[in-house]
């Protein structure tokens, strides 16, 4: 009990400035149509409210402000995208954006994934996008990276044989990270298949806000392309 409540803890901002009107009313009145809260059920039953079968389910942690989901589901009209982001201000970002270009292919959490993804069956993603997660610098905060072996274990368990799990991030320390985690768990093969590959953006890739300040800072963007593996062999990447 005492370890999940300490685990549940969200450390990042849940709002920035007031919402515009027009945001507000996104919230209120638009985003209930398209909220997933658990995944009791078949998670593709969360699309079936806009009589949408999607081909396969894709996620992305954290979305941001939403500029790379919205991209990639107008892309991808066939794939059905959950978004999780409990930054109200993102959220109301990617109403304004899923409104604009009439997209249907998207379903929105808007609290801390951590929960849902727990809820959520085995093998039911193609894809997770984990981008530019909060890096956490300081040594004594480092156990809140979303990068741990727990997070890992279910995000292992929810892709599907070969799904992928991309991971971008502009701070070294953070892309170290990862791969060791990603190694220590054993359940992913790091697709790189030329040294050069972790400098090359995803397929479909649009630049999201952060990657725009991080490059804008100097800093240098890093992909990482991981695939599931079925037998989990510890410490092999
Ligand atoms: C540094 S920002 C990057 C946002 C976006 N991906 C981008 O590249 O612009 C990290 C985002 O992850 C979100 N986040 C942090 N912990 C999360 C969690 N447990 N579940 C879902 N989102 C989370 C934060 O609210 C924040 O918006």
């Amino acid at each position: 009990m005492h370890n999940d409540l300490v685990r549940r803890v969200f450390y990042g901002r849940r709002q920035g400035h007031k919402l515009h009107p027009k945001q507000a009313r996104l919230v209120e009145d638009f985003l209930p149509e398209i909220r997933i809260t658990d995944f009791a059920e078949e998670p593709m039953r969360a699309f079936e409210v806009k009589k949408f079968a999607p081909e396969n389910l894709v996620m992305e942690i954290g979305f941001g402000g939403g500029e790379h989901l919205a991209v990639q589901a107008e892309a991808k009209p066939h794939i059905g995208f959950i978004g999780c982001e409990p930054f109200l201000n993102g959220v109301a970002k990617l109403l304004n954006r899923i409104q604009q270009h009439n997209l249907q292919n998207i379903r929105i959490h808007d609290e801390d994934s951590r929960e849902l993804i727990e809820s959520m069956p085995d093998n039911c993603l193609a894809g997770i996008y984990l981008l530019y997660p909060d890096p956490w610098p300081k040594k004594k905060h480092h156990k809140r990276r979303f990068v741990n072996s727990e997070n890992l274990h279910h995000l292992h368990r929810l892709l599907q044989p070969d799904g992928m799990f991309y991971f971008a991030s502009d701070i070294p320390d953070y892309v170290s990270w990862a791969l060791i985690h990603l190694r220590d768990h054993g359940g992913f093969d790091w697709r790189a298949g030329e040294a050069t590959d972790w400098k090359c953006p995803f397929e479909g890739w649009v630049r999201t806000r952060y990657e725009e300040k991080a490059l804008a800072a100097g800093r240098t963007p890093t992909y990482l392309r991981f695939q599931r593996r079925e037998n989990i062999c510890p410490g092999f990447l």
